[in-house]
């Protein structure tokens, strides 16, 4: 990677176009910080490779010749936020392509317990791996990372942002759009259709990212249904606006839960209340799914959820085969396999096999 040339102050001025320019490496994605970066055809060709690591993977040598392709690469699992998903799934894509991983999750156990600073803590990381995938409570801090390693360091490595604060979680928007393409493939893909997104959407980081990735996808229409005070963003709905899509932004879970050809349902981000108990008025039972009114779901639709859930899905609806939550799960492992094989290169190969 070549220095930016232009401050880091600069830098985060420009618009996440330009930024995206900076965090390829020979026209190719490199660093992994937002879900704008993806285009449709990285889309497409980022699900080809899913599909077809998934497919090696059921016999016990094409797992081998996965595991083959990238033993001599480290990453380092940097999670500092809770996970068990997002954490596991990179763990196991790593373990798939061969990749040794350690993780630290907590700086506790890092030097900055000692007041080492965030900057001198990420490049001693990458003095070691190949690769930092990592998950922080800080808005902004893997691209601030990214910048700090692309500008400063002699030996620059990527780095796969799992999750920033309420910002942004873009590994979560790959594997959901994956699983959205896959469900509603038999009823003509993902253009044209009405997502519904459930919940505490001002705080959440995947309705964020999805969102933004599903501005790929043509006439897709937004229904945001959240609570007063939990409602999503304004950048987000100007963004989708500005492209001409039509969302909604409501209350009412009710009179457009008929509508939807996918909810996407989410829970209380109660980790980010600035006082204890703020959102101790955050009512879920009318933001939740359950027998109650599942009856309004279309035959055709499909149920979702990053996970964890509290209240937001009953149980009950687990065994409804519109329920995507658990094959979700999964596809996150498939397609982070494919984003590192993309990452460091050795999609060809796979592709060939
Ligand atoms: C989500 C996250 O961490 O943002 N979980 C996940 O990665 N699957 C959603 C959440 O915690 O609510």
């Amino acid at each position: 990677m070549k220095p930016y040339g232009i401050s880091w102050e600069e830098y985060i001025k420009l618009e996440e176009s330009k930024r995206a320019q900076y965090l390829n490496d020979k026209g190719k994605i490199y660093d992994v910080i937002f879900s704008q970066q993806y285009d449709k055809s990285f889309l497409d060709e980022i699900y080809i490779l899913t599909n077809k690591i998934r497919l090696i993977s059921k016999t016990r040598e094409g797992q081998r010749f996965l595991k083959n392709l990238l033993g001599t690469k480290k990453a380092l699992l940097y999670f500092i936020q809770p996970s068990s998903r997002t954490f596991l799934s990179f763990f196991s894509a790593c373990a798939t392509l061969g990749i040794a991983c350690t993780d630290i999750r907590s700086t506790e156990i890092s030097s900055e317990s000692k007041g080492e600073s965030p900057e001198d803590t990420i490049r001693t990381f990458s003095s070691y791996f190949d690769a930092i995938i990592m998950r922080h409570p800080e808005e902004g801090y893997a691209e601030k990372a990214s910048f700090v390693l692309n500008n400063y360091s002699r030996r620059p490595i990527p780095i796969i942002n799992a999750g920033s604060g309420k910002d942004q979680h873009p590994t979560q928007a790959l594997l959901d759009i994956f699983t959205l393409q896959k469900s509603l493939g038999k009823i003509g893909g993902v253009d044209g259709k009405t997502i519904m997104f459930v919940g505490d959407l001002k705080r959440g980081r995947t309705v964020r990212s999805l969102s933004y990735l599903l501005g790929n996808f043509k006439n897709v229409k937004f229904i945001f249904c959240a609570p007063e005070g939990y409602q999503m963003e304004k950048d987000i709905v100007d963004y989708l606006k500005e492209r001409q899509y039509e969302v909604v932004v409501t209350s009412d879970m009710k009179k457009y839960l008929s509508d939807a050809d996918a909810v996407y349902m989410t829970r209380l981000q109660d980790e980010y209340d600035k006082v204890k108990g703020e959102s101790s008025l955050y009512n879920t039972s009318d933001f939740s799914l359950g027998l109650h009114n599942i009856n309004l779901v279309k035959p055709s639709a499909f149920i979702m959820h990053p996970l964890p859930r509290r209240s937001e899905i009953s149980t009950d609806i687990d065994k409804d085969p519109r329920a995507l939550y658990w094959r979700q799960m999964r596809n996150g492992m498939w397609t982070r396999a494919a984003l590192l094989a993309y990452i460091f290169g050795v999609d060809t190969e796979i592709i060939q096999y």
